[in-house]
């Protein structure tokens, strides 16, 4: 794979340079569902995964463990086995065009040019048989047209760029002999090295001291402000995204429950699932009043997914109602939605959610229910 220069298909039109669609947005991710395909039974990883993305914007992507987050952006990025993998529906458009029609060819150029994601473990996604610069050279060879020497000397400025010091000599080395948080910084050059319009960062932070994560964090919104790129990041703690993202999707058991702005996820959420993940971080304004109470029990088998509200086994809330229908998309003016039979109701809402969800008054809006996906 390495050293080998691949011809562009003769009609490949360079997906990065062109026009979002008036209407449309950069990254606009529709219904889209995906399902394993296994021995044990269907996997329900994505299940109606809806949001949208525009230049500039940085999304979190929140839930426990096993939510779906990797799945899903792998999905978008075409990472996915199929078979065991199966698109069941929905789709995904990155300036208007539909990533899941394109061919593999052509969603290796995507993959390398326009999205780039860094994945969750920094030691199985670099290859240890090469060394740093020549796998920082890859990229910028294939899809940008870099002589040998022209990568190696971007890849030395990327080194630099993020934070790693004799780059010169560094770029010599292997994985190995970098140490975890080096190993980040390395994923991010590699991702950053072909300049992309979206980066996703999958748990770009939690292996990571409390001073490299901040460090990881603000070297990421550099690069933002730099090149007005988009950014998903994707963790389980929702205090990490609380001061970066613009706009929150909160997955749980394959769906999104709740998706809005950052500030009304904070202020004005309306899905318990939320209110448990708000409660579960230290509180800016009410640390000190209140101890953090982590969600209790544990996310469900996504092969059997409880009857009604996948929450519902958790949720100190759930009613028969709950226990047998699966709600639908309750969704506001401004897009912000929530998957819970009594979002619609103000009163529920102001009663049960956290006392920091109340630190906004609310806007008057006038909420409207759109259909959702069924589980
Ligand atoms: N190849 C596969 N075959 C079957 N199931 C899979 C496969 N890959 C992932 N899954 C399942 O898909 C679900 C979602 O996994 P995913 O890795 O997206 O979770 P996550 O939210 O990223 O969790 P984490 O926070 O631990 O990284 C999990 O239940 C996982 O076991
Ligand atoms: S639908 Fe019911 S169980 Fe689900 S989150 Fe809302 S109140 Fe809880
Ligand atoms: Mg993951």
């Amino acid at each position: 794979m390495f050293g080998r220069k691949k011809k562009k298909a003769d009609d490949w039109v360079e997906l990065k340079d062109q026009p979002v669609p008036e209407g449309s947005h950069l990254l606009e991710v529709d219904d889209l569902k995906m399902f394993f395909h296994t021995e044990d039974g269907v996997v329900k990883a994505v299940n109606g995964v809806s949001y949208t993305l525009d230049r500039g914007e940085t999304l979190g992507v929140v839930g426990e463990s096993g939510s779906g987050k990797s799945v899903t952006s792998m999905t978008i990025m075409g990472l996915i086995d199929m078979p065991p993998g199966k698109i069941e529906g929905g789709d995904v458009r990155y300036r208007g065009k539909s990533l899941l029609k394109m061919s593999e060819e052509q969603m290796e150029h995507v993959r390398g040019n326009d999205i780039a994601m860094i994945f969750q473990d920094p030691m199985t996604s670099l290859n240890p048989v090469y060394t740093i610069g020549r796998q920082l050279s890859e990229g910028m060879r294939l899809h940008m047209g870099y002589t040998k020497e022209q990568a190696l000397q971007r890849s030395i400025e990327l080194l630099k760029m993020v934070g790693i010091p004799n780059a010169e000599q560094r770029v010599k080395d292997y994985p190995h002999e970098f140490s975890g948080g080096m190993r980040q910084r390395v994923m991010i050059a590699m991702a950053l090295a072909c300049n992309p319009d979206i980066l996703i960062a999958d748990e770009p932070t939690t292996a990571l001291d409390v001073t490299i994560q901040a460090q990881i964090i603000e070297l990421m919104q550099e690069m933002q402000k730099k090149n007005g790129n988009a950014i998903i990041m994707i963790t389980h703690d929702l205090g990490v995204v609380a001061d970066v993202a613009d706009k929150i999707m909160v997955m749980y058991a394959g769906s999104p429950v709740e998706f809005g702005t950052a500030d009304e996820i904070f202020y004005e959420s309306m899905h318990p699932y939320t209110w448990g993940l708000t409660r579960s971080i230290p509180d800016p304004v009410f640390d000190e009043k209140h101890a953090l109470t982590p969600i209790k029990g544990n996310p469900p088998s996504l092969v059997n997914l409880p009857a009604g509200c996948p929450f519902s086994p958790r949720c100190p809330y759930a009613t028969d109602l709950c226990r047998t229908k699966v709600p639908e998309r309750f969704t506001t003016e401004t897009g912000h939605y929530s998957r819970c039979h009594y979002a619609h109701d103000p009163e529920f809402v102001r009663k049960n959610a956290p006392q920091t969800s109340h630190t906004k008054t609310k806007s008057s809006k006038s909420p409207e229910v759109a259909k959702g996906g069924e589980a």
